[in-house]
């Protein structure tokens, strides 16, 4: 399989930065080494196999990866409604900050006593997020959301083992709409896991949750506003039923844009929960990195949190590596420096006072996007969303054969980045928008009004999207093939 395969007829192949190599060519101008010749060979071993490396120019290089940054697609170029993702624009000031020679050339290895300023902004981030979360404690070290979820569990799990628990409270509820990282997380963490059906209205079902409250039961993982893009009107209540039981409650906040500002899970009756920094908090992201999946947690699991702790002591702040409960370290130093330069300077720019603005302004342009929409994309729910909408086309594969994926390729025509298709999963042919706060009114109806046109064409002409999308230099990809076979990627043809 090559790339060929997935493009339109109309388009010329795409020529790979290899297809562009010419042996003996370079593109940079190396200065003399001011270091004796090693022999590698001697040191490493005989070198196996060569290096198959593109030898291009400056210009060249330059032209490639220029032309390739204009077929690219991303929020800068466009609207990116990607639900659960919140692709919300990251203002440079942020990248400012972070370049910044003081942060960016900090070597990781230097003695912490000469890096006090780096120190103050992880203890101003970690100080910010216990004012927004209504947490007792921050740590900023898990790297990723799925990685703040495990962290949460490998406290719980110490919390439990430290009281003579931990054998028998095995089981990790997790509801049927939650995002996979979670029970992901719990079974790495060794948890049997359990889902909780959500009732018909989209809210957990308390029936089953009782039953499935035992003295076996850890945790309990719960999403607020949960992935149907609702919030939980029975939190206080569901978070004292686990208690009762004697389990913890979780919060999977990587949805906290709904809330910041205006509710604070800590005060609905959560004991721990992630955020997703790279989210809520304004950080590039996609591609698997880089990112901050933060947690905050209630004192009684604070003796557990993984070293260093960066904490004030004596009027300055230290990282502190004597814990005797600690459950050791979960990243390498202190998590993700130049993203928390990143979200401290977002934080402080927004300022207490317009915090809140995020929120609000998340949650109406969902709610635009849903009201707008509601006539040919009926809201899975029948109630008012948060920060996300999610929608159903199944009237559309019923009645015309076209699915959910098809509309949403058909958008790609239009310019639009598609939204989160199938996902949660007990909707069927679902569509998950989160046009985030910074997107305007102009943009928001540019977006629906092509949701619309296509939503006519389903019925009209379903074949427009079946072959969707027919603009761009790549048509239908093969959504599966390119994690199943690399040949898809970029090696040099053979
Ligand atoms: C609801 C929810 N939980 C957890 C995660 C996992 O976060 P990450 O991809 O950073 O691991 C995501 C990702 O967007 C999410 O939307």
């Amino acid at each position: 399989m090559n790339t060929l395969s997935f493009r339109t007829k109309q388009m010329p192949e795409p020529k790979l930065i290899f297809d562009r190599s010419s042996a003996g060519r370079v593109g940079c101008n190396l200065p003399k080494a001011d270091t004796p010749e090693v022999d590698l060979a001697a040191v490493l071993g005989e070198v196996r196999e060569e290096l198959n490396l593109p030898e291009v120019g400056e210009l060249e290089l330059l032209r490639h990866f220029t032309n390739l940054s204009h077929i690219n697609f991303g929020i800068e170029t466009g609207f990116y409604p990607l639900g659960s993702c919140t692709m919300k624009y990251n203002p440079k000031i942020n990248e400012k900050t972070a370049g910044l020679p003081g942060f960016a050339n900090l070597h990781p290895m230097q003695p912490v006593e000469t890096i006090p300023g780096a120190l103050d902004v992880l203890i101003g981030v970690q100080d910010m997020l216990c004012a927004i979360t209504g947490f007792d404690e921050i740590t900023l070290q898990p790297l990723a959301g799925a990685h703040g979820e495990m962290t949460c569990l490998m406290l719980i799990k110490a919390y439990y083992e430290a009281r003579g628990e931990g054998q028998k409270r095995h089981i990790v509820l997790v509801p049927d709409s939650a995002h996979g990282t979670n029970p992901a997380s719990a079974a790495r963490c060794g948890y049997d896991v359990r889902p909780i059906p959500t009732n018909a209205e989209g809210n957990t079902d308390l029936e089953a949750l009782e039953k499935a409250l035992d003295d076996s039961v850890a945790a309990l993982m719960l999403t607020n506003p949960s992935t149907l893009g609702l919030f939980e009107p029975n939190i206080e209540k569901i978070c004292a039923m686990v208690h009762a039981a004697g389990g913890q409650v979780f919060c999977d906040g990587a949805n906290m844009n709904a809330m910041v500002g205006t509710t604070r899970p800590g005060d609905h009756g959560f004991d721990c929960m992630h955020l997703n920094l790279h989210k809520t908090f304004s950080t590039p992201h996609g591609g698997g990195g880089p990112g901050c999946g933060a947690i905050g947690l209630m004192k009684h699991l604070e003796p557990y949190l993984p070293v260093p702790v960066i904490r004030r002591s004596e009027m300055k702040v230290i990282a502190d590596y004597d814990r005797p409960k600690t459950i050791g370290r979960v990243s390498a130093f202190y998590g993700q420096f130049l993203m928390e330069v990143r979200a401290y300077t977002y934080l402080r720019a927004y300022g207490k006072e317009k915090m809140a603005d995020i929120s609000r302004y998340a949650v109406l342009n969902a709610n635009y996007v849903r009201a707008r929409l509601k006539d040919v994309l009926p809201p899975a729910h029948d109630r008012p969303c948060m920060h996300e909408c999610i929608l159903t086309a199944e009237k559309y594969k019923k009645e015309n054969g076209v699915r959910a994926l098809d509309i949403s390729k058909r958008l790609i025509d239009y310019g639009f980045h598609p939204p989160t298709n199938y996902f949660p999963l007990i909707v069927p042919e679902c569509f998950m928008i989160e046009p985030t706060e910074t997107e305007t009114k102009e943009t928001l109806d540019e977006f629906c009004d092509a949701l619309i046109q296509i939503c006519h064409e389903a019925v009209e002409n379903p074949d427009l999207l079946h072959d969707a999308p027919s603009t761009q230099i790549v048509g239908r990809l093969d959504e599966t093939a390119a994690v199943k076979n690399l040949d898809v990627r970029w090696w040099p043809k053979s």
